[in-house]
């Protein structure tokens, strides 16, 4: 028996199936002609170098399973292997590994093929998905905190990875909206001006155009309510009957909320502008008070509510529970709807405007108690359809050098305005102490100042593992080296300027060759996109992209520094460099883009 010899022309058929993917299967080809099971064949990259490109530790498992020397199978595969002429070496190693070097024509006939799609053969297979990213969550009157700086961030690149692979997306920022904060505002801004017709029952507008607070007031008067309910029974008190009353529809107290949301927004819209988030959706809490009522009869009528304590809740316990799993609280006994009670409706009203495929709640993970709660709710009653994937992605705290979460030196929240202020302070300090600005007009240095402070916290942020914690280091974040996005983002900018140079001198690229293991190991780190791709959207793991981009820096600098580029003398060799370079900025530009890590022209 043998395997049909996988011609070159045959492999590129297969358009953009990824480099592991086609190993993987001509591998276990072999197998299977040897009455094995083709699984055997998996194919991964190799852990050393010198030793080959790929490896397949299928035969040791083969061996075991058919009783026979590992070392014998592999004899057998690589024979079947060598038929192919796809490798330039295959070799055995140690209890039967499989050593695997490509034939150079394979390798730049599957980069032709990659780099000829804009998408590097990621979409490929992709199956397109209806989703919903919750990310952001920001809360009227108070200002965006560093809490929030990892929920925009992670949620934008999942945001951007999922129109990337070609699924719609519908990104919703959930405004903080509801709730007892606004009745606490309510009243706190009506102890400093009663006389505003916003509290006059009587008065049935119109109300005036410009509200009565400014958004840094406001920031002011929530921490003043929040502590003054907190020793004055009544006004508490009256801020909850506020609630009720603003929630119940009273026109003074939503002309009111009106203003301060519209403030809140447009404030915590310069922030997500800073950060590159772009929401389709913004909508809060407060758009579920329609469907609250209809939603809270229906759970009843049901019968999947209950009175508990003079509560209306719902159950959500299960008998393999480890842990206590407490009800869901959707309405106290003062009538007031909760936190889970918005997020339940909205899901609700999600279900009946979008019926998405999946949404992605990215929250501080010290909330995963309440979306458990909120999702088991949703199941039990048939809020949305079954095959709606609907997922929590949690993340841990940013922390202070001391291992706490981060708190400004009197203990307070740290803005996320003064964070990014701060990174763009200190990205500025960098680039003057390198000796570049002088090289800019104020304008474009201020431009790459941003963009390199933006980078650095965007990619320490997303390449930590999304549950841990991490420490909040400028210094650290802003170096140009190592893995770091100001790293990342220069490694772009020193292609872009080699290729204008080549441009001005007139060279050009052409066709793809190899002549020196640095432009082979290039090709296979652009080669290894699609599977960072996969991994990443499966895990919603950014991380796996920023590792990916880091490993593709590294093997870029390794050939700029082993292989003449602009000073080559052979054409050709010169030409297929240049194009190398030319594959290589878009694909870090790429997966850059999908972190949301703009590159400037020139740094
Ligand atoms: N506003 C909330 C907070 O600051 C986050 C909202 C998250 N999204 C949601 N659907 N609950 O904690």
């Amino acid at each position: 028996m043998s395997i049909q010899v996988a011609t070159q022309k045959k492999v590129s058929a297969q358009v953009t199936l990824s480099l592991l993917t086609q190993l993987s299967t001509l591998v276990g080809q072999a197998f299977a002609a040897h009455d094995l099971d083709p699984a055997f064949g998996k194919v991964v990259i190799s852990q050393r170098r010198e030793l080959g490109q790929f490896q397949c530790n299928g035969a040791l498992a083969a061996a075991k399973q058919a009783g026979k020397n590992p070392r014998d199978i592999a004899t057998v595969i690589v024979g079947e292997l060598e038929k192919t002429g796809l490798f330039a070496e295959l070799s055995l190693a140690g209890p039967g590994f499989i050593n695997i070097r490509l034939q150079d024509d394979f390798l730049i006939g599957h980069l032709n093929e990659l780099s000829a799609d804009p998408g590097f053969g990621c979409q490929h297979g992709h199956q397109a998905q209806k989703i919903i990213v919750d990310y952001g969550g920001p809360n009227v009157a108070k200002a965006m905190h560093v809490g929030h700086l990892r929920a925009t961030i992670i949620g934008e690149s999942l945001r951007r990875l999922r129109v990337f692979l070609g699924d719609t997306v519908i990104s919703d920022v959930h405004f903080g909206d509801w709730g007892l904060p606004m009745g606490l505002l309510i009243k706190e801004i009506e102890l400093g001006q009663p006389d505003l017709v916003y509290f006059d029952v009587e008065y049935t507008g119109p109300y005036p155009d410009d509200g009565p607070v400014t958004v840094e007031e406001l920031q002011i008067l929530y921490p003043a309510a929040s502590a003054r309910s907190k020793e004055d029974p009544v006004f508490a008190e009256s801020a909850r009957a506020a609630t009720f009353d603003l929630q119940n529809g009273r026109a003074g107290y939503r002309a009111l909320w009106q203003h301060m949301r519209d403030i809140s927004v447009g404030e915590t819209k310069t922030d997500f502008d800073l950060l590159g988030a772009h929401f389709t959706d913004w909508k809060g809490e407060a758009d579920t008070n329609d469907h609250m009522p209809l939603m809270l009869a229906r759970l009843k009528e049901e019968g999947y509510s209950e009175i508990s304590e003079g509560a209306v809740v719902v159950h959500v316990a299960e008998g393999t529970d480890k842990k206590k799993m407490p009800p869901l609280i959707l309405q106290k006994s003062d009538g007031a709807v909760m936190y889970g009670t918005t997020d339940l409706a909205t899901i609700e009203m999600r279900a009946h405007e979008s019926d998405p495929d999946c949404i992605l709640y990215v929250v501080d993970a010290r909330q995963s108690l309440h979306f458990e709660q909120v999702f088991r709710a949703a199941r039990k009653c048939n809020s949305i359809k079954p095959e709606c994937q609907l997922e929590h992605i949690g993340f841990g705290t940013v922390n202070g050098k001391d291992g706490k979460p981060l708190k400004t030196r009197d203990g307070g929240v740290v803005r996320l305005r003064a964070l990014i202020e701060d990174a763009i302070a200190e990205a500025r300090k960098v680039i003057t102490e390198a000796g570049i600005s002088d090289r800019f007009a104020a304008d474009e240095l201020e431009d790459i100042a941003t963009k390199v402070g933006i980078s650095a916290i965007k990619y320490a942020d997303l390449s930590n593992q999304r549950m841990s914690n991490y420490i909040f280091d400028l210094e650290r974040f802003t170096k140009f080296e190592g893995r770091t996005g100001p790293y990342q983002m220069y490694a772009a900018v020193r292609i872009k300027s080699m290729l204008r140079k080549a441009a001005d001198q007139g060279l050009t690229s052409g066709p793809l060759v190899a002549t020196h293991d640095a432009e082979r190991n290039l090709m296979l780190a652009i080669a290894a996109l699609p599977e960072a791709v996969i991994a990443a959207t499966e895990k919603n793991a950014p991380n796996i992209l920023c590792e990916h981009v880091y490993a593709l820096t590294q093997e870029f600098n390794a050939f700029y520094h082993d292989c003449h580029v602009l000073g080559e003398k052979d054409e050709s060799i010169r030409a297929s460099r240049l194009k190398l370079c030319e594959i290589t900025l878009r694909q870090i530009e790429l997966v850059l883009e999908i972190l949301g890590i703009d590159v400037p022209e020139r740094m």
